[in-house]
C-alpha cells in the first residue's frame, strides 16, 4: 500500500535544511502533506516570522515533492489530521524527538536527523549582524558618494 506522510513546521526563510527534510519525507511515501504553521499559531509558539503565512505556504506548495499544504493552527490538530487524511507516517526533525510519541497508537512516528549548521534562527541572527554592520557601511558609503557628488559638480 502506498503511504501518506505528514509533517509540520514554520518554514520561515526557506532554507536547505527544509528542502532536504521534505525530500527525505517524499522518499518515505507516495503522498506528502505539510502542515505550515499560521502566523497566529506562531504567536502561540512565541515565534515571530519574517515571511507571512501565505508566502511560506506558497513556497512549500511549490516544492515538487509536496502534494498538499494545510494550515497548522494548533498543537491539538495532529491527531485529527492523521485520521482525516489517513496518515501512515508522521515525521519531523529530531529537534522534536519524543514529543509526538502519543501519535504512535495511530500511525508510525519518525524523527529525522536535522541538517547540520543551518536554521531559521541562525539565519535571523546572521541577518541582524549583517544589517547592523552594513548600516554603518551604508552610512560610510553614502558619505563617500556625497563627497564624490560634490566634487564632480
Ligand atoms: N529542519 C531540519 N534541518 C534543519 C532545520 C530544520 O531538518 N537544519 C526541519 C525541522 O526539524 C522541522 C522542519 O525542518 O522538521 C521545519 O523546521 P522549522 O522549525 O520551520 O525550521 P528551523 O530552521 O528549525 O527554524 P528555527 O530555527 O526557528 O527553529
Amino acid at each position: 500500500m502506498e503511504k501518506t506522510v505528514i509533517t509540520y513546521g514554520t518554514f520561515d526563510m526557506f532554507h536547505i535544511g527544509h528542502l532536504k527534510l521534505l525530500k527525505r519525507l517524499d522518499a518515505m511515501g507516495a503522498k506528502l502533506i505539510v502542515g505550515v504553521s499560521t502566523d497566529e499559531f506562531n504567536d502561540v509558539k512565541g515565534k515571530k516570522t519574517l515571511i507571512p503565512y501565505d508566502q511560506r505556504a506558497a513556497i512549500v506548495e511549490a516544492i515538487d515533492c509536496v502534494d498538499m499544504v494545510i494550515p497548522e493552527h494548533s498543537w491539538d490538530q495532529k491527531l485529527s489530521d492523521v485520521e482525516q487524511y489517513s496518515v501512515d507516517v508522521f515525521a519531523i526533525g529530531d529537534d522534536w524527538s519524543g514529543k509526538f510519541d502519543f501519535l504512535k497508537d495511530y500511525c508510525e512516528v519518525v524523527y529525522l536527523e536535522r541538517t547540520k549548521d543551518i536554521s531559521t534562527s541562525g539565519l535571523k541572527k546572521s541577518l541582524t549582524r549583517l544589517l547592523s554592520v552594513s548600516s554603518e557601511d551604508l552610512t560610510n558609503a553614502f558619505n563617500v558618494l556625497d563627497i564624490l557628488r560634490k566634487e564632480l559638480r
